[in-house]
């Protein structure tokens, strides 16, 4: 169903009444610099974010910045944060429109995706949850363990996420080339538009 969704947004969303005109999607992918553009921004509001998400951590982890308080840090690091996330999933979502059925049979984007599930569902327990009596550790040097695991969870979802985004590029795993069955299951290969071919050579 996804697939399908897909294949329509790509192939008819944008298209004029001409049997050659091009979809939204296919403009996007043809042109000359807008989408290394958006990639360049991508990657730009990546490093802000990134940058400025580690600093909240390595506070809340007890490393960094010991002497301030929790509340501080973040009250001024995080509209940075952000403003920087919001960039980063609005020409994320934007590169994807380029290629959908690419990425929606890359086992990298895939993974990235179900990290990303993590780390946001990391940021509202912390919203929710762990925050709730951060007054009582605010300026602990060493907040409480529920503030560290959060912490840690964080920077670890966001290195895998940002290591996923990267070998996204690689083609390692393309459907079409001949791969261990493990991964034509897990990429859905069978349908994809090169479909799948197993370590004998034999398309399946
Ligand atoms: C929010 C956190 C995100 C992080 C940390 C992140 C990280 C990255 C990184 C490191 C790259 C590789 C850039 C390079 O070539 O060097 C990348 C590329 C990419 N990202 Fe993201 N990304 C995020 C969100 C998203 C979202 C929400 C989407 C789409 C739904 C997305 C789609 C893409 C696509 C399509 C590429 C291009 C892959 C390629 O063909 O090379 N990203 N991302």
């Amino acid at each position: 169903m996804i697939r399908d969704f897909l294949v329509w947004m790509a192939t008819e969303v944008g298209k004029g009444p001409g049997e050659y005109d091009p979809s939204w999607t296919d403009l996007l992918a043809s042109s000359l610099n807008f989408w290394g553009l958006l990639e360049a921004t991508h990657v730009l509001s990546l490093m802000l974010f990134a940058g400025t998400i580690f600093i909240v951590d390595l506070r809340l982890l007890g490393v960094s910045f010991k002497r301030t308080s929790v509340s501080v840090i973040s009250d001024r690091i995080l509209p940075l944060t952000i403003f920087g996330l919001v960039l980063m999933i609005a020409t994320g979502v934007a590169l994807f429109y380029a290629k959908p059925l690419l990425y929606y049979h890359n086992i990298w984007f895939r993974l990235k995706l179900v990290f990303l599930v993590v780390a946001a569902i990391n940021i509202l327990i912390f919203h929710f949850r762990v925050q709730r009596n951060i007054t009582e550790w605010d300026t602990l040097e060493r907040p409480p363990a529920k503030a560290r695991l959060s912490a840690m969870i964080s920077i670890l979802s966001w290195i895998l996420i940002i290591t996923f985004g990267r070998f996204i590029a690689y083609d390692w795993y393309n459907c079409g080339k001949a791969l261990p069955d493990w991964a034509n299951a897990v990429q859905e290969c069978q349908s994809s538009e090169t479909g799948a071919v197993n370590l004998k050579g034999v398309a399946l």
